[in-house]
């Protein structure tokens, strides 16, 4: 039988413990890269850059020419399904997104309808640009396709831009609980379907990023009872037997993904990154949403995770971007600390969150030299 080309990312994925782990980093094409500020100058705005598959393909591959990352992450945003469903994305140089801010139900009244064909038109650049990167990375590169949790993407919706605590997203969470289901159901229905279709297009596996897990004990449903809004995430489930604000806004939404995605394309590897959700958080995103991975952000204790969970469980991160600011030899050290983490053990080796602007090329380098020794 023809064995297919060597992909470590997606071994690690499939449960192998790989020796080094292999290795891409979140917001790896980015502007600490002097040729992504070229190609972004060029292509005029953010969405124009995500919009345009020739720009967008270049800025994929260009941390892999000049890097070798064992995976590629699709250039785009979360932020293009919000735009797809007709609401109106802007980024601002300078100060990230605005949208205009769903505050109630005529907001969402005006969204596309979940089964709308004009949503998957809007994004179909998106799948051109999948395809023509399957075509074009190395054979051995993993290409990782990603979307927003419906959480996380919610949160920019309501809110109107990201803001440090959630609070229009907890806030109309508790005060019309309703709408903000119907919210979250028509996202996890419409990114079922667009992370299918970038399984189609030729994605190895997909990311799906929590970025906002951290607030989450706060949100909880208006059934609930007193819920201390930060801390120990498995301590606070809620009385009589109701689940609390993790599981509710973000853990369910995402299995029914993680489910619906493995109806349509089998065996698909998923890895989810639940940012800010604490060492039982963490702990909790594959058992309750079925993931292959889990993401780790850099506030965990990689280890003490490890020791939590079962040694056939895939993990992802951690290190610092901070530390990879720094560089020198506490980047080694760090690099080391990771590895020593989850020796024996299969992991992919990433950050604990996106890559920053002021980051040296020279340390990525260095990283990455520590890494493969
Ligand atoms: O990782 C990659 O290289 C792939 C591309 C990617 C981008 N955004 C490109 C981007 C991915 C996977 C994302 C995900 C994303 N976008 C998240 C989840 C991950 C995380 O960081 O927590 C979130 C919350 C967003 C929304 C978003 N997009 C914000 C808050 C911002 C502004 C922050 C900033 O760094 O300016 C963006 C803009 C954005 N998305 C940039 C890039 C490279 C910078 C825009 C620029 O070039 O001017």
């Amino acid at each position: 039988m023809a064995t297919g080309p060597d992909r470590k990312l997606l071994r690690a994925l499939s449960g192998e413990a790989l020796s080094p782990p292999p290795a891409w980093v979140m917001r790896q094409a980015g502007r600490y890269l002097p040729e992504y500020r070229a190609t972004r100058a060029e292509a005029g705005s953010f969405l124009d850059l995500c919009y345009s598959p020739d720009f967008a393909v270049e800025v994929t591959l260009q941390p892999i020419r000049r890097f070798g990352f064992d995976g590629a992450i699709l250039f785009s945003d979360i932020l293009v399904v919000p735009h797809a469903l007709g609401q109106d994305v802007r980024f601002v140089e300078g100060e990230g997104p605005r949208l205009d801010a769903l505050t109630g139900r005529a907001a969402f009244d005006r969204l596309r309808e979940a089964g709308d064909p004009a949503i998957f038109t809007h994004l179909a650049p998106v799948f051109e640009t999948v395809g023509r990167l399957r075509a074009e990375l190395p054979p051995e590169t993993t290409l990782l396709g990603f979307c927003g949790a419906p959480w996380t993407v919610a949160s920019y919706m309501i809110g109107g831009r990201g803001t440090p605590d959630l609070a229009p997203a907890r806030a109309l969470a508790e005060a019309d609980t309703a709408l903000v289901d119907a919210l979250i159901d028509r996202l996890v229905t419409v990114q079922t379907e667009y992370l299918v279709r970038q399984f189609e297009a030729g994605a190895d596996a997909v990311q799906i990023f929590e970025s906002h897990a951290g607030v989450l004990p706060a949100a909880r449903p208006p059934t609930a009872g007193t819920v201390e809004p930060v801390g120990d995430v498995a301590e606070s489930a809620l009385p009589g037997g109701s689940e609390d604000a993790l599981t509710r806004w973000s853990l369910k939404p995402i299995a029914r993904m993680v489910a619906g995605v493995r109806a349509r394309v089998p065996g698909a590897k998923i890895i989810v990154f639940a940012r800010g959700s604490g060492l039982d958080g963490h702990a909790r995103v594959i058992p309750e949403t079925g993931a292959d991975a889990v993401g780790v952000d850099w506030a965990v204790d990689l280890k003490a995770l490890r020791a939590r969970l079962p040694a056939r469980t895939v993990t992802q991160g951690n290190l610092h971007p901070e530390t990879l600011i720094a560089g020198g030899d506490a980047l080694d050290a760090a690099v080391d600390a990771v590895r020593a983490a989850t020796a024996g053990l299969p992991h992919v080796f990433n950050l604990g969150h996106g890559i920053t602007p002021q980051t040296p090329v020279a340390h990525v380098e260095r990283m990455l030299a520590r890494l493969r020794g």
